[in-house]
């Protein structure tokens, strides 16, 4: 459920027709409704009750300093994958003891600037980079709070590139040798392991391999505690799905519920990543069309978003939602494909869409508030978006469109003299 809705055939964003957006601020332009973000956070955290854990809103797939200033207000943790969104976890006003840090690669850099912080954990992904921490921490004269990614080994039944706990996957330790690789942790000088994390893909709409992957990573907390190694978190990662289209996802409570009873009597604190089922659906991305081509084999509307400001459609062959701000009843639907001004065939935000379109008309093109602004791009030296965020009837610049000095900015010629 989100809060952008129709009413007498005007689409709102909360109490905000987004016409009145695009006036104020043009096209293309990200709108985040607050109710809808903070209504989804406390989905997870009312799931999560009394029992203790924390919900690590994932920072990749909205990053905003609005957006997790909002999360932090209501004393969400945070999962990041770089200083870059630790530095904006921290100026969001984020608590730092409420962070985990995942990703493959931890820089020494960013290793050394969490410990500084403080922050809650380290998802470790491999023996290196657990050799890493140990040594930063040691330099620093501290202990690292870590925790180990295993990889158990299920099928997540999405798209390939966002399924990530199988065996040929890059990510985290397989099941097999976690064992030993806990061993090998719990020896290092420098480290104190607190935890057992796992993330197994993305946009899941089917609660079985989560279920399947909790019962793997189970009977490891088991086998650990058999050897002298007992666990204080256990962190499930992110994952559930929304609906695009008409997909039917689990809820939170549903979710939490099963995993819960799984747990059993293990004194566990429970830890969640969750960034689209928080971000997606509680926003969209306003454009205009600039022209109509039809053609003898396609009709294609031209609109001033493109791949370089979401490329979700693109990259994955996703499909979202592509809604008139206008209802106009009387005009003709044709089957039109909606495609951006960069000089890529590949470049088109939907295809064979029912729409009764005119140049000039602005269209909302829905559940694009996470994994959106975040993997934008300059590509063909375009201006990134906006950013806007309805709260009420108020809206609210969050990021300026960028203009073309901030585009620039660090970039130099060559010296005169070069050769
Ligand atoms: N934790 C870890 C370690 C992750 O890698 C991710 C997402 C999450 C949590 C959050 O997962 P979520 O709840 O959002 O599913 N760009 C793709 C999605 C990539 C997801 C990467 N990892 C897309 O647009 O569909």
């Amino acid at each position: 459920m989100d809060s952008f809705e129709y009413r007498d055939d005007v689409l709102y964003g909360e109490d905000v027709a987004l016409s009145r957006v695009t006036e104020q601020y043009g096209t293309p332009t990200y709108v985040y409704s607050r109710e809808t973000l903070e209504r989804h956070y406390l989905a997870y955290a009312n799931a999560l009750g009394e029992h203790p854990g924390m919900i690590c809103y994932a920072v990749k797939a909205n990053s905003n300093i609005a957006v997790l200033n909002l999360l932090a207000r209501l004393g969400s943790g945070f999962d990041i994958v770089s200083q870059g969104e630790l530095e904006r976890v921290i100026r969001a006003g984020g608590d730092p003891s409420r962070v985990v840090f995942s990703g493959v690669a931890k820089q020494p850099a960013e290793i050394r600037r969490a410990l500084e912080l403080g922050i809650h954990c380290f998802n470790a992904e491999s023996d290196a980079e657990l050799d890493r921490i140990n040594a930063v921490a040691g330099d620093m004269g501290k202990v690292a709070p870590i925790s180990l990614r295993v990889n158990p080994d299920v099928d997540a039944n999405t798209h390939p590139y966002i399924s990530t706990g199988l065996k040929e996957n890059k990510f985290g330790i397989s099941i097999d040798q976690a064992l030993a690789v806990y061993q090998r942790a719990a020896s290092l000088p420098n480290l104190e392991v607190v935890g057992l994390d796992c993330h197994i893909g993305s946009q899941l709409t089917e609660l079985t391999p989560f279920i399947d992957a909790l019962d793997r990573l189970l009977v490891l907390v088991d086998q650990l505690a058999d050897n002298g190694i007992n666990l204080k978190h256990l962190d499930l990662g992110g994952g559930l799905g929304v609906c695009y289209a008409d997909e039917e996802p689990p809820l939170p409570s549903a979710y939490m519920e099963a995993v819960l009873s799984k747990l059993g009597n293990r004194q566990l604190e429970l830890i969640m990543e969750p960034g689209r089922s928080i971000a997606a659906n509680a926003g969209v991305l306003l454009t205009r069309v600039e022209f109509l081509k039809p053609t003898e084999h396609k009709n294609f509307a031209i609109i001033d978003a493109a791949m370089n400001d979401l490329i979700r459609p693109s990259l994955y062959s996703a499909y979202q939602d592509i809604i008139p701000l206008k209802i106009d009843a009387s005009r003709e639907q044709l089957s039109w494909d909606l495609v951006g001004p960069v000089c890529e065939t590949g470049d088109f935000l939907g295809k064979d869409r029912q729409l009764g379109l005119e140049p000039g008309d602005l269209l909302a093109v829905c559940s694009s508030g996470a994994y959106g602004f975040t993997m934008s791009s300059n590509y063909n030296s375009r201006n990134r978006a906006a950013e806007v965020m309805v709260d009420g009837d108020s809206i609210h610049l969050i990021r300026q469109r960028e203009d073309f000095e901030h585009q620039i900015r660090g970039e130099q010629l060559l010296p005169n003299d070069s050769k």
